[in-house]
């Protein structure tokens, strides 16, 4: 049910022309992982290696994002992963609320309906602030939990690219706090749906499962 609930709305997602992001990439990045998850990462949007592979995460960030995932004991097709905002912005700046929000409402938001994950983890402000609350510091509310507007369980933690930019102690403090963020996320995913498998047997070569792609008009 579910699987092809989002496969119809991943078909949908590919014609989408609903605003001035799309020119500049080369098609919406969609959702990867396996919707049965009761735990959904919510990163911002998709940057150069997004938009050529169509596959959210499976840049610089996302290989992070795989190791902290593997530490926790979770890989990426147990779980779920998916942005705010579809189409890569223009020389990878960050969304701006209100291009976050115009995206999120119509695509997120379906993404969620038909998931109805019991936990989310936002990855980043931009996430954070569109899911929980746009007043919150990541640096003062993330690994704590809060519920989203549509009544899920979200916790947020800081955004790989953030550890990438960071050095030396803090951005050992830094790792620390994602892997407890998301050893909690986990830990309440599972108690939830305690017969859920979270991790494979190998981490998942995202690269071996996405092709190069080419411009969608
Ligand atoms: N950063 C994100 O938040 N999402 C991606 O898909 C890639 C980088």
């Amino acid at each position: 049910m579910k699987i092809e609930a989002l496969a119809t709305l991943a078909q949908e997602l590919g014609k989408c022309q609903a605003c001035h992001l799309r020119q500049d990439a080369l098609a919406p990045v969609g959702w990867y992982g396996n919707p049965n998850s009761p735990l959904v990462i919510v990163g911002e949007g998709p940057g150069g290696q997004e938009d050529d592979y169509g596959c959210p995460l499976i840049g610089p960030s996302g290989q992070l994002l795989d190791k902290a995932l593997w530490a926790t004991k979770m890989t990426r097709d147990r779980i779920l992963t998916t942005n705010i905002i579809k189409c890569r912005p223009k020389g990878n700046r960050t969304p701006s609320v209100e291009e976050g929000a115009f995206c999120a409402k119509i695509w997120l938001e379906k993404e969620l309906a038909i998931i109805q994950p019991k936990v989310i983890v936002a990855l980043g402000s931009v996430a954070m602030h569109y899911l929980i609350d746009p007043t919150l510091k990541i640096t003062k509310q993330r690994g704590l939990w809060f519920k989203t507007e549509d009544g899920f369980d979200c916790i947020a933690t800081y955004h790989p690219s953030y550890l990438l930019r960071l050095s030396g102690h803090d951005q050992v403090a830094a790792k620390w706090d994602v892997f407890h963020d998301l050893e909690a996320a986990r830990a309440k995913a599972a108690a939830a749906c305690p017969n859920y498998n979270f991790q494979s047997d190998n981490p998942i070569d995202l690269f071996a499962l996405f092709a190069k792609r080419q411009k969608i008009n």
